[in-house]
């Protein structure tokens, strides 16, 4: 009864929600200062510590899985994957939401800030410890690998000061810490998140320490880039 009871409060939560992200309206944006290392460092200690059946649980109330699937791997080509992911990012990411720096495309991130808003810090932990032991999945089997591309990944462009993606992202696009995973990630949300980097809309960054890396690449190298993480096999180190 009261099972019944929390799902129906969160369906009618979820149409809501769903309802205001159609009409697209823009709510009332908090302004977050931008994060240093420091800052964000300090705020991730004191996060409680996550648990991730409590964190399955809310995945359910809040029917993440509508959008992001059961283990995270999303169903869909408009949502990004979130299964695998390091804690501490997911965290991160659900802070920014909250308080208004992931403000991007404000259509599509609207629905997270609301649901990011409506939670409390032990919520954000649990949800991102449940994330962080889902393993990752590749999202397509293509086993063409553009050397271009490869060489971009593990080699870097010292001419356009692009240092490798797999210095921070991993070998195997694991991520690490603060910095996502992208192993099997969902090509049309990487590659929209790679130029709201680029174009300036998604800075919740700290220090620019992502977006650099963008200002200097080809649409095509972005497309790309897309493809060959989401053929990464699913290797969790
Ligand atoms: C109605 C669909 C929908 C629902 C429900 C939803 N999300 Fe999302 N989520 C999105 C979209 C769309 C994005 C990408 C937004 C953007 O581009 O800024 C996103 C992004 C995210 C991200 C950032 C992903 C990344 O790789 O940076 C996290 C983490 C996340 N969601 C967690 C959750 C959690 C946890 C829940 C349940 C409490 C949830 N989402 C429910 C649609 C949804
Ligand atoms: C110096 C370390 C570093 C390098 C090099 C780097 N990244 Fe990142 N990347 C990060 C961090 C940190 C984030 C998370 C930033 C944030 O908090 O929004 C990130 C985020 C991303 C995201 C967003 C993922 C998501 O789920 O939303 C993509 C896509 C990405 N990087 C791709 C790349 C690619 C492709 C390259 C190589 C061209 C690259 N990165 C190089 C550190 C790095």
């Amino acid at each position: 009864m009261l099972k019944r009871t929390l799902i129906s409060a969160c369906t009618a939560a979820f149409i809501g929600l769903s309802g205001a992200a159609l009409a697209g309206g823009h709510g009332e944006k908090p302004e977050a200062n931008p994060w240093t290392n420091f800052a964000l460092q300090n705020t991730l200690n004191k996060m409680p510590a996550g648990n991730a059946a409590n964190g399955k649980e809310l995945s359910d109330q809040w029917m993440c899985a509508a959008c992001h699937g059961e283990t995270g791997k999303s169903p869909s080509r408009n949502y990004a994957s979130i299964n695998g992911m390091p804690k501490e990012y997911t965290i991160k990411m659900m802070l920014d939401y909250r308080d208004g720096r992931r403000w991007e495309n404000y259509k599509q991130a609207n629905i997270m800030v609301k649901l990011a808003q409506s939670m409390n810090d032990q919520e954000i932990a649990d949800l991102a410890a449940f994330y962080a032991e889902q393993p990752l999945t590749n999202w397509t089997d293509s086993t063409d690998v553009d050397p271009k591309i490869d060489r971009l990944v593990r080699k870097g462009d010292v001419n356009r000061m692009i240092t490798p993606c797999a210095s921070c992202h991993g070998v195997h696009g694991e991520g690490h810490g603060v910095v996502p995973s992208l192993a099997g990630q969902v090509p049309e949300y990487f590659v929209r998140t790679m130029k709201a980097y680029q174009d300036g809309q998604r800075h919740n960054d700290v220090n620019q320490g992502m977006s650099q890396f963008t200002h200097d690449l080809t649409d095509e190298e972005i497309q790309g880039l897309a493809d060959y993480y989401a053929a990464m096999p699913a290797v969790k180190e």
